[in-house]
């Protein structure tokens, strides 16, 4: 699935397409410096929750050199992805039955709009980051420039629903005026979640209230989980070319 880094990377003058001159080395330069920011929040003994994507990837990595260095800290991942990249990180796991709160979450995100609310599921890990978001103090969500939208709704929304009934869901949110499409993976066949749900990419166009969306998908039978997050971030630490930038809500 295109990523809003991957479309802004490889936009060219041709086709009336303007050449925002972001290259895919700058997001990566953005990406860095926005996680390696974001490792400031963290303090010794803290329980932490461990974001998914390419961006809290670099994070995790980076965690890993401080735990090597001496820092002592646990996380909870949010997707086997991330679990995966932990464990070679050095980085002591927690499950759900260990914890009932977080101190801290750093995650990414798909887009950002000025009031912190997001969209994300872009990976597929809504559910779990929804869940680990919800359980923590301060969630902080890291990103590369181009995430950052007046309103959130170019990215397809993802929205995650039971598999036995994808398509009759699929037909309510058309109902809602969503384009959906079943996420699929590269053989054609549906992409599953790490909790073995079908995700449905919605195009809803620009979301005037995602607040008042929210609301509605948390009210449809089956859908397990949508990638809006209302109120949930706390602070947003933007990559720039010379530095980051950190947003309070
Ligand atoms: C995964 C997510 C990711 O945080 C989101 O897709 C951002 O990923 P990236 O840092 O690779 O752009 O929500 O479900």
């Amino acid at each position: 699935m295109l990523k809003n880094n991957e479309s802004v990377a490889s936009s060219t003058e041709q086709g009336g397409i303007v050449n925002t001159g972001t290259t895919a080395v700058d997001i990566e330069h953005e990406k860095r410096l926005a996680a390696a920011k974001s490792l400031e929040f963290v303090r010794d003994g803290m329980c932490l929750g461990l974001g998914s994507g390419s961006t809290a990837a670099i994070m995790l990595q980076m965690l890993g050199e401080r735990v090597r260095d001496g820092l002592h800290i646990a996380g909870v991942p949010t997707s086997e992805a991330s679990r995966r990249l932990a464990e070679q990180s050095g980085i002591t796991l927690l499950g759900f039955d260990q914890v009932t709160e977080l101190d801290l979450t750093i995650d990414g995100a798909d887009e950002a709009d000025a009031e912190l609310n997001l969209i994300k599921g872009g990976g597929g890990a809504l559910l779990r980051e929804k869940i680990v978001a919800s359980l923590s103090r301060r969630v902080v969500i890291i990103a590369d420039s181009t995430k950052q939208v007046e309103r959130l709704g170019a990215f397809p929304l993802p929205v995650e629903v039971v598999p036995f009934a994808w398509q009759p869901i699929a037909e309510r949110l058309r109902r809602l005026n969503a384009v959906p499409r079943l996420r699929t993976n590269e053989a054609g066949t549906p992409f599953v979640t790490d909790e073995g749900n079908y995700i449905l990419d919605c195009q809803f166009g620009t979301i005037e209230d995602p607040a008042e969306l929210a609301g509605t998908l948390n009210g449809l039978p089956g859908v397990v989980e949508h990638g809006l997050f209302v109120g949930l971030a706390d602070l947003l630490v933007v990559g720039h070319a010379t530095g980051a930038q950190v947003i309070e809500r």
